[in-house]
């Protein structure tokens, strides 16, 4: 199970990186890891993490040296007891250097191609701040990734929105071009104008004419009729699920009334009705995450106080909280070893909503949420959020939560028809 996760958040300094830093590391505790730093102008891990790098992008893209040479350990004193020794890093350059900062077509496919390869079983990238390609072209193709947000910056909210917008509208431009096998014939010509034109008025938030795609997809049923192409394009947009975590989280109603509220109606005014929204969890505002980040020791590499040995699970602090967790919150069985095979975590924490509005539910499931995770350190938030990732990453198909691979645009129509008989 290979799996790549991006961490991206539309607006900057909301808390991607201490996330994707942190999160990686817990993930590494599962299985190999590797954090690539895709913000390549401001190098912003190695400034939070105090290790020595001897290659890093500059390298791949400048000496041609193979990607899987630029992953970077952690050093001694990071992880005296070796208990990160899965976790890898592969740094953005020292400092910005304009052609890898700003990555054209050819750049950036090299890339996702190296990161393809990468010899590890979770892959996390940090994003940079922004909607242009160098976000977009790495985010998945059925879903959002993971998006980071927080009630304290809620115009970071309506951002996060609207990367689900561009990430959707793209995919849909590339799916409707004019190479798409869906438009053949005498017909195709006109068919691809139709579509298009019907595409440039949704996403002219200016016209009042075609809100969102949902009132899209009743034009194209209008004016085509329910061909197993329009079936196809529903698929594209109802399938799609939006992830996201709070961070500098401070209680229930005010993650709900800046954070989850406004991001939910933004999605289903200018998006769909149909998305599922799913909230991964939160990690309270805390001073100890920032001076660790100061320090260039995140704050899952500060020791807990409580002793751990190499090798001894049952003292590993990083382990102990994800086990108990497995027990406490999700309601399964502490795991004896985490090499077992899958069990399946309890519906309701998988699919926490319905499918009919992105919002239903998301306030109760905060609630609930709360009720049995109010009094959470930092530490244990990052670890219910791996925790519910893993099981996500686990137990849905592929695509839905995470990627399998970085698609590169051209081979955007193929994956989305490619599997449909008649489309190949
Ligand atoms: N939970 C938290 N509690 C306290 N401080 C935090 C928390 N999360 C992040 N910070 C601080 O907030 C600032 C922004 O965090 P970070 O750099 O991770 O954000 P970012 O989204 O990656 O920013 P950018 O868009 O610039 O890449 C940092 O100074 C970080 O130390
Ligand atoms: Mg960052």
């Amino acid at each position: 199970m290979r799996r790549i996760i991006t961490v991206a958040s539309g607006k900057g300094g909301v808390g991607k990186t201490t996330f994707a830093i942190n999160f990686a590391l817990a993930l590494s505790r599962i299985a190999p890891t590797v954090l690539v730093d895709l913000d390549t102008g401001t190098s912003s891990i190695r400034n939070t993490l105090d290790v020595s790098i001897q290659r890093d992008l500059y390298h791949f893209f400048r000496r041609n040296t193979p990607l899987d040479q630029c992953l970077t350990t952690l050093d001694a004193h990071l992880d005296p007891e070796g208990l990160f020794e899965n976790f890898a890093l592969v740094a953005a350059p020292r400092h910005s250097i304009e052609e890898i900062a700003t990555m054209g077509p050819d750049a950036r496919r090299r890339l996702m191609e190296a990161i393809n390869r990468l010899p590890a079983t979770f892959t996390v990238l940090d994003l940079r701040a922004g909607l242009d390609a160098t976000v977009i072209d790495f985010l998945p193709l059925s879903n959002s990734g993971i998006l980071v947000f927080t009630p304290r910056h809620p115009a970071a909210t309506l951002a996060a929105g609207d990367i689900v917008r561009s990430l959707l509208f793209r995919k849909l431009r590339i799916v409707f071009s004019e190479t798409s096998p869906l438009f053949r014939g005498t017909e195709g010509h006109l068919q691809h104008r139709l579509v298009n034109d019907l595409l440039d008025q949704v996403e002219d938030v200016y016209q009042e004419g075609l809100p969102n795609l949902d009132a899209f997809l009743e034009d194209l049923h209008a004016s085509l009729g329910d061909t197993e192409w329009v079936t196809a394009i529903e698929d594209v947009v109802h399938s799609f699920g939006v992830y996201f975590v709070l961070n500098m989280f401070n209680g229930v109603e005010e993650s709900w009334e800046n954070a989850i509220r406004p991001f939910g109606t933004h999605l289903k005014n200018t998006i769909s009705d149909s998305l599922t929204m799913t909230n991964l969890g939160w990690i309270v505002e805390d001073p100890k995450v920032h001076d660790a980040n100061c320090r260039r020791r995140p704050i899952l590499l500060e020791a807990s106080g409580e002793g751990s040995r190499l090798g001894d699970r049952t003292r590993d602090p990083v382990l102990m909280e994800l086990d108990r967790l497995e027990a406490d919150v999700l309601g399964l069985p502490s795991p004896r070893d985490l090499t077992a095979p899958p069990r399946s975590a309890p519906r309701d924490e998988i699919a926490l909503l319905g499918r009919d509005d992105p919002l239903s539910g998301q306030l109760e499931v905060l609630r609930r949420m709360y009720r049995s995770r109010g009094t959470a350190q930092v530490r244990e938030n990052f670890a219910y959020i791996t925790r519910r990732a893993h099981h996500l990453l686990r137990d849905l198909p592929q695509g839905t939560f995470g990627q399998p691979r970085l698609v590169p645009p051209e081979e955007i129509q193929e994956h989305v028809f490619g599997r449909k008989p008649g489309y190949r």
